[in-house]
């Protein structure tokens, strides 16, 4: 049996500054065995504990999707110790990645169903692997919406792929940011729950809501969703809360009698209601 403690030898094969501040970049990683990459199968909304010799391990949201083969890529915000000394890691560099870790999006549930996508921030990451995969497996999901919104139009991660996605009619996008100067922009200006309230579709049993986004979005989106009637089990969210071991040893990430490393990331708000608010 694997040692879940170890990770993945891998090489950093490209770097991609995301965002105008430049504290977001994204890591596409491969394998340094080939076959680690069918031992690290993957489901969108799971994460992974980048690791860095003699620095430490962070958990990251895996951007990529499962349809992408020979690779994986993990979206950095640039903020401490670990997720700074990666940003000045170079292409060519060798480093760790253990996992994947945690549950999933459940795409089991969300099989043949219509899906909302709300994000706000930096926190598109595994939307961005949820979108893909389910492009790449169209014919099994009804509709999709996708709410996004940053702060500036410099600040929305992922631009090309948005922009190739707006010329789709097979989703229908709605990218927003809170305020722009920029005269040639063409899609939204409003904070994520006003665009959510214009443009979400009416809830019913067949429609589920996906959100991840700074805690304030959240705040204010969720009377938007409740308003428009989706059931507290048809909202779906995942949490960021601080971890170590990423396996449910530890007891770092617990909330209550559940460890969010492990029993989550992802749970419904109905689940979230159940339990105590200190996450
Ligand atoms: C399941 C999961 C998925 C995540 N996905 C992503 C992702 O896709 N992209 C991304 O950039 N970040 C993501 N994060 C957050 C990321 O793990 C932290 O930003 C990272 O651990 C910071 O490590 P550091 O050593 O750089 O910072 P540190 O030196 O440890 O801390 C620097 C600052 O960051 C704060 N911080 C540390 N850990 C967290 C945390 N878990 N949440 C909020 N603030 C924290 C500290 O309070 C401090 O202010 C995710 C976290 C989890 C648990
Ligand atoms: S991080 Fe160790 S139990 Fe969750």
């Amino acid at each position: 049996m694997q040692n879940p403690y170890l990770p993945y030898p891998v090489k950093i094969d490209d770097i991609v500054v995301e965002t105008e501040d430049k504290n977001l970049k994204t890591f596409t990683f491969v394998f340094l065995n080939p076959a680690d990459e069918e031992r690290f199968a993957y489901r969108s909304g799971q994460f992974a504990e980048l690791s860095v010799t003699g620095k430490g391990e962070i958990p990251i949201g895996i951007a990529s999707s499962p349809s992408e083969k020979g690779f994986v890529k993990f979206t950095v915000n640039k903020v401490g110790l670990v997720s700074s000394y990666l940003h000045n890691m170079q292409k060519g560099d060798i480093m760790g990645i253990r996992g994947p870790l945690g549950n999933s999006y459940p795409w089991d549930v969300l099989k043949g169903k219509n899906v909302v996508i709300i994000g706000g921030g930096f926190a598109f990451t595994t939307l961005r692997s949820s979108i893909v995969y389910m492009l790449a497996n169209r014919q099994d999901f009804g509709k999709i919406t996708v709410i996004y919104g940053a702060r500036t139009p410099g600040m929305l991660l992922y631009r090309d792929e948005l922009m190739a996605w707006e010329k789709r009619d097979d989703i229908d996008m709605h990218i927003t940011v809170d305020g722009t100067n920029d005269p040639n922009w063409k899609y939204n200006v409003g904070f994520v729950p006003t665009i959510t309230e214009k443009k979400a579709p009416q809830a019913d049993d067949d429609t589920y809501a996906i959100i991840c986004g700074p805690p304030i979005m959240i705040k204010f989106t969720q009377p938007v969703l409740d308003k428009a009637g989706y059931a507290h089990d048809h909202i779906i969210m995942s949490l960021e809360n601080r971890m170590k071991c990423g396996i449910g040893m530890c007891g770092r990430c617990n909330v209550g009698k559940d460890f969010v490393c492990k029993d989550g990331p992802v749970f419904t708000l109905a689940q979230l209601n159940t339990m105590p608010k200190e996450y």
